[in-house]
């Protein structure tokens, strides 16, 4: 069951903030490198900005590291960052598990190599028992694939007699999501100046509010961070509400 989204007057920290990783090949070209220098740049930076959550009251963290358009960059490139998350699981995975960080994954594993799936549901299961930091990994994730997914599944158990089409509304479509035990987001931040969403969290950030930084990825620091989360504190988010 996924915790409940509700109104709240603009105080206190996100409790679920999600990040579109943006910038890391224009962090690495202005410096003359390959792009996969700064991929790797950015998988540093993670685990600095997962380490700054709980102090910061963030119990949710999800991040956006591949999405189901980015097959379309090049041979090189994709194998170099499929190449980075089997090494990344590999090599955080016991500090991941120490620091009570529990771990999920969220998109299409179909299309994955048979090895990373394997790390990546090795790495949930070891940190299944953590409550400190939910994090998030959206690895082969696109918000439209994601809600087709759960179309499909939906229309299963409608065709299998488990669901009753009649009693289908907003609250049901949720529960086929990837994200089904997620609260919503309730911050959005994308780094590197873009101001587009590039298909992530569709559903789930219909009242999440957005923060685009010009920062790239790779300099996104625990201190910007920090600004950004002391920023959501002053919004007052009526969620199509008037409040009081
Ligand atoms: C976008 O920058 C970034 C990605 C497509 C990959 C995100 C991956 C990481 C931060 C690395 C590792 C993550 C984990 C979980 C280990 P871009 O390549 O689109 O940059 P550009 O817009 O400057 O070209």
């Amino acid at each position: 069951m996924a915790p409940s989204n509700g109104p709240e007057k603009g105080k206190g920290a996100p409790r679920h903030v999600a990040i579109i990783m943006d910038g890391n090949g224009r962090w690495a070209q202005a410096q003359g490198k390959p792009r996969l220098f700064g991929h790797h740049a950015g998988a540093k930076r993670v685990r600095e900005i997962v380490e700054a959550c709980p102090d910061l009251g963030v119990k949710y963290l999800t991040i956006f590291a591949f999405s189901t358009e980015n097959w379309k960059r090049t041979q090189t490139e994709v194998a170099g960052l499929m190449s980075l998350f089997r090494r990344y699981i590999t090599k955080e995975a016991r500090a991941l598990r120490d620091e009570g960080v529990r771990v999920r994954f969220i998109g299409d594993r179909v299309r994955l190599d048979k090895k990373l799936v394997k790390l990546m549901d090795e790495l949930e299961a070891l940190t299944e028992e953590n409550d400190r930091v939910h994090l998030t990994i959206a690895l082969n994730y696109g918000g439209r694939d994601e809600v087709a997914r759960a179309t499909k599944r939906l229309a299963q158990d409608v065709a299998l007699g488990r669901l009753d089409p009649d009693s289908v509304d907003e609250e049901t479509l949720p529960k086929y999501l990837d994200t089904c035990v997620l609260p919503d987001p309730d911050l959005v931040i994308r780094t590197s100046g873009e101001a587009r969403i590039s298909n992530f969290l569709l559903w789930q950030s219909a009242y999440a509010e957005y923060e685009f930084i010009d920062t790239l990825w790779p300099d996104f620091t625990e201190s910007v961070f920090a600004e950004i989360v002391d920023g959501f504190a002053g919004r007052e988010r009526r969620f199509g509400a008037v409040l009081a």
